[in-house]
């Protein structure tokens, strides 16, 4: 371990030493950043597509994992994009979006809609939902939303939406674990 690693070492508690490990600051570099990724990969999430419509019409789709329920009364879900993303002005106040809930054949899917093009459509089923929403055919579930609001969430914009419908066809889902795809196996 480098001096500058053990200087990223926060102190800890007696309690939690031992069996808890090292606590670590989340700092600045790239590796610390990298470092930082790999333990928020822990956290086993599902996969989303959100698609919406730009303002020039165009089919807009995002690859994501960080969609999340909020509240059920009223019925509101979370998700965030990066303030960098190109596709964040086709989700402003009021505009309609539609979270794609994939299932467990449609890692491809999830890969096509996680990669810039210009067409990130090619080749899949579409269906359309609430004013023309993009529906990608074969996903366990779909809620079509409004946004809500904007929320800062540093480098990323968290995103409030309010579901005005949804669809649960109850397939298994794909699952996304430490940077890879999995399949849900079920314990007996
Ligand atoms: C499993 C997975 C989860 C992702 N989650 C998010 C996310 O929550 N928010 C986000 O902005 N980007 C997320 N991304 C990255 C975007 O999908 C990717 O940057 C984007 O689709 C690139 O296309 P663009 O150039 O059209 O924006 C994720 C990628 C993968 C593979």
């Amino acid at each position: 371990m480098t001096a500058n690693a053990e200087a990223k070492i926060a102190p800890s508690p007696a309690a939690d030493s031992g069996t808890l490990g090292s606590h670590v600051l989340p700092g600045p570099s790239d590796a610390d950043k990298r470092q930082f990724r790999n333990l928020l990969g822990q956290f086993a999430t599902g996969v989303a597509v959100i698609t919406g419509t730009g303002p020039d019409g165009r089919r807009i789709g995002v690859t994501v994992n960080s969609f999340s329920s909020v509240s059920l009364d009223p019925p509101l879900v979370l998700w965030s994009i990066a303030t960098e993303s190109a596709n964040l002005a086709a989700f402003g106040l009021d505009t309609v979006f539609a979270v794609n809930i994939l299932a467990s054949d449609q890692e491809t899917v999830a890969r096509q809609f996680a990669r810039s093009s210009d067409d990130k459509f090619s080749g899949l089923g579409v269906r359309p939902g609430l004013e023309g929403v993009p529906l990608l055919e074969g996903c366990v579930a779909y809620l079509e939303c409004r946004v809500q609001a904007h929320y800062p969430g540093g480098d990323h914009v968290i995103i409030l939406g309010a579901v005005h419908r949804y669809i649960n066809l109850e397939r298994d889902p794909l699952l996304f674990h430490c940077g890879t795809f999995h399949s849900l196996t079920k314990t007996p």
